[in-house]
This record gives structure tokens, C-alpha cells and sequence, in this order.
């Protein structure tokens, strides 16, 4: 009989993406197909500690769109001509003050063409070691693009200007045969750092140099609107630093999948045939950019009640015997729950996804779960949150 090798690569990936992303109750080996858990019994929508975002189910994600539909008749893209493609990329130009957007279907594939282009004849891209970019990407900068990916601060949340240039001036003097070094990558909010967001004046020295010195930069800002929710730094502000910058319009903007990415038309312009030449160019995108449209309206105002739901959920619950939630320096929006030995999560967790519709993380191998705030905080009041984790933990003291 043939083996199924896609399993075990699937869990590794669900894995690797930290455990918190799986909720406790499914089982660790758990593959993403079976992250449709069924909610048809819940009385209430849900409130999840998990994600970024508001994780759709299929039949909310459709209620959803028609709701959008029925408010104003959703306009088609064709080939991502027009429509609510279009629509998006004009609100995306003006939020990010750059001359043009330009949708495309994934992160990865916004991050690895801009940096090819950005990159021009030069062989060398400086990323940060823990990126996206890095780590994540499959090794497509070598095998797709031709171009050589440096990592810089390896072991930290986040590279400074002087780990940059010990970089630049450790490959500028020890190699030979010298090529060029084109751009430079940095990632904010730090996905594997927890969602820490650098320090503004510290993107503002890193982007100032690489102008002096005439490398291109790139912001991998998947998830920059929670940077600005909890820095109060503008997206404008943080765009106005790099070249380009891509955004993701599923980590908390609700679409099925897709990303926007902004920069100089020169630039930009270059990018449809790009999309093309790598089979990225989708008969029609509407689905996902309609979706992401609605949601990006008033984000900014939704964040700020978040905050402050958020606050008193976390005050509330950390007043709680046995329950600690912890403040991560430069955090964004994830924090640190650590539950006392009488308390068993498992059980926590299962008798609020089953009495409350509460969605809550898996705990690492130090016990921390990571405790993360999204706009599903908006659809309950903290009070009755906070009222079911009391009921919750009652049944979970072991
Ligand atoms: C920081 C960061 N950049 C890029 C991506 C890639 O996005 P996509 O899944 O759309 O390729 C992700 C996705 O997890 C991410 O977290």
C-alpha cells in the first residue's frame, strides 16, 4: 500500500506554526482539514483567544459576504481588473501613502517577487533570521528567484542598525568575489517573536541607513494594522520608511486568503506580469478582496474598542485564582496566559468552547498558551466573557 507522507508534513507545518494556532480541544496530530470544527450547536458567535482574526467557518464566511452583498451588490473583478479588487488596492494605496497597490494571491508570493525586483541585478537580500521571509518561504528567493538570502540577528526577536551592518561589512570584506547586496527585509509586527512590534526609531535608523547607502527596502507588514492598534504609529507612518510594503488581508482583514502589496507604480506596474509568469493571476478575486474591504472600513476605531475590552477581560480574568496573563515587551496583540497546577486546561478549554463558544490555544511545552486578542472580543460584552472563564474554571480545579 502507498504511504501518505502529506500527514505528517502537514502536522509539522500546523506545528511549526506554534501550537497556539491549534485550539486545546482537537487532538495535537490534528491536520488542517479538521480545523472545521462544528459550531452548528452554538448558540452564540464565537469569541476565540487564538487567532488574529475572526476565523470564518464556511457557512459564517458566506453569511457574511451575502450581508455585504445585500448592503451594496459586491462589483466582480475580471483577472483582478475592476471591482472590489479594484476597490481594495485604491483604499490600500491611500492608507499606505504610496503611489499603488496591486493584489496578489498569497504573502509569500508578494514578499518573493518585490524583493527580486527591488533587488534589480544585485545577488544579496539582508532578512531577518526569524522571518517569515527566512524561514518560512521555502527556500524560493534560491530556487525560484536567484537571489541569496543573508539572515541577520539570528537569535533575537529583532535585528538593530549595528547587526545590520556587522552583516553588510562581514560579507563586503570577507568574500572574494564580491556581488551586490540589494535590499533589505524587515518584518513588523514579529510573527515568530510573538507579534512584537520594533521599536519605530529603530525601523527609522535601520530604513535612514539603507537609503544613505542605496539599498531598497521592503516591509513584510502582514499584520501591520495590530503594530499600529497597540504602537499608535500610523500604517502611513510605518509604509512611509520602506519602498514597499505587503500587508495580508486573511490574518485579521477576514478574507479567505490574499495579499496587497504597495509601493511606487514604477514598481507596482511591474508586478501584473510578474503574478502572470508565476500562475498567481486569478480569474476572479472578489470573494476574498470584498471581504477584506469590509473589514479594513473602520478598523481603526474597531482596534481601539478592542483595546479596551480586551484590558478588562484581562484585568478581570487575571484577578482570578490560578490565571496570569502577562504583557510581552513591545506586544502587540498576544499576551502570555499561565494557569497554576489546580487548574486543568483541557478541561478549561473544553467547557468553554462547549458552554460559551470560547475558542482558547494549546500551551507550549513551558505551559504558556498564547493569549491572543482579535475583533471576536467585539461580539460578546468582557462581562460575560469574564462570567463564563468563571464558570469554566469552577469545573476545571482539579
Ligand atoms: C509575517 C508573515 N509574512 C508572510 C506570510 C505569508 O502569507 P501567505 O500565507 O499569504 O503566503 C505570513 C503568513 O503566515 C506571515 O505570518
Amino acid at each position: 500500500m502507498k504511504k501518505n507522507t502529506t500527514t505528517p508534513q502537514r502536522r509539522n507545518f500546523l506545528k511549526n506554526l506554534g501550537l497556539s494556532t491549534l485550539p486545546v480541544l482537537l487532538p495535537a496530530a490534528s491536520m488542517a482539514s479538521e480545523l472545521t470544527w462544528d459550531t452548528s450547536n452554538q448558540q452564540q458567535v464565537p469569541v476565540n483567544f487564538i487567532f488574529d482574526g475572526l476565523w470564518f467557518s464556511p457557512q459564517a464566511y458566506l453569511d457574511k459576504l451575502q450581508a455585504i452583498n445585500q448592503k451594496q451588490a459586491i462589483a466582480p473583478d475580471y483577472y483582478g481588473n475592476g471591482g472590489a479588487t479594484q476597490k481594495l488596492e485604491t483604499a490600500f494605496a491611500k492608507i499606505t501613502g504610496k503611489e499603488k497597490a496591486i493584489f496578489l494571491p498569497t504573502g509569500t508570493m508578494a514578499n518573493q517577487l518585490v524583493i527580486k525586483l527591488l533587488n534589480g541585478n544585485n545577488t544579496k537580500v539582508l532578512v531577518p533570521e526569524n522571518s517569515h521571509v527566512f524561514r518560512d518561504e521555502a527556500d524560493a528567493a534560491q530556487e525560484v528567484h536567484g537571489k541569496r538570502l543573508v539572515p541577520v540577528g539570528k537569535g533575537k526577536p529583532f535585528f538593530e542598525l549595528q547587526d545590520l551592518k556587522q552583516t553588510i561589512r562581514y560579507y563586503n570584506e570577507g568574500e572574494v568575489f564580491r556581488s551586490g547586496i540589494g535590499t533589505v527585509v524587515i518584518e513588523c509586527p514579529v510573527r515568530r517573536a510573538d507579534g512584537a512590534a520594533i521599536p519605530f526609531n529603530t525601523l527609522k535608523a535601520i530604513t535612514n541607513y539603507c537609503r544613505e547607502k542605496g539599498y531598497k527596502t521592503h516591509l513584510d507588514g502582514a499584520r501591520i494594522h495590530l503594530a499600529s492598534a497597540y504602537t499608535g504609529v500610523s500604517v502611513a507612518k510605518y509604509a512611509s520608511l520602506f519602498d514597499t510594503v505587503y500587508i495580508s488581508l486573511y490574518k485579521y482583514l477576514n478574507a479567505s486568503s490574499g495579499a496587497i502589496l504597495c509601493g511606487k507604480a514604477e514598481v507596482i506596474d511591474q508586478l501584473t506580469h510578474q503574478i502572470k509568469v508565476y500562475g498567481g493571476t486569478a480569474f476572479q478575486t472578489w470573494n476574498a478582496t470584498a471581504m477584506a474591504l469590509h473589514y479594513l472600513e473602520g478598523i481603526e476605531d474597531r482596534w481601539k474598542k478592542v483595546k479596551v475590552n480586551a484590558a478588562q477581560v484581562m484585568s478581570s480574568l487575571n484577578k482570578l485564582e490560578g490565571v496570569q496573563i502577562n504583557k510581552l515587551t513591545n506586544g502587540t496583540n498576544i499576551y502570555h496566559l499561565k494557569l497554576d497546577k489546580t487548574i486543568d486546561l483541557k478541561v478549561l478549554a473544553n467547557t468553554l468552547f462547549k458552554g460559551h463558544n470560547i475558542w482558547l490555544g494549546r500551551a507550549n511545552k513551558e505551559g504558556i498558551v498564547k493569549f491572543t486578542i482579535n475583533e471576536s472580543l467585539l461580539q460578546r460584552t468582557p462581562q460575560k466573557i469574564v462570567d463564563a472563564w468563571k464558570q469554566a474554571l469552577g469545573k476545571a480545579k482539579k
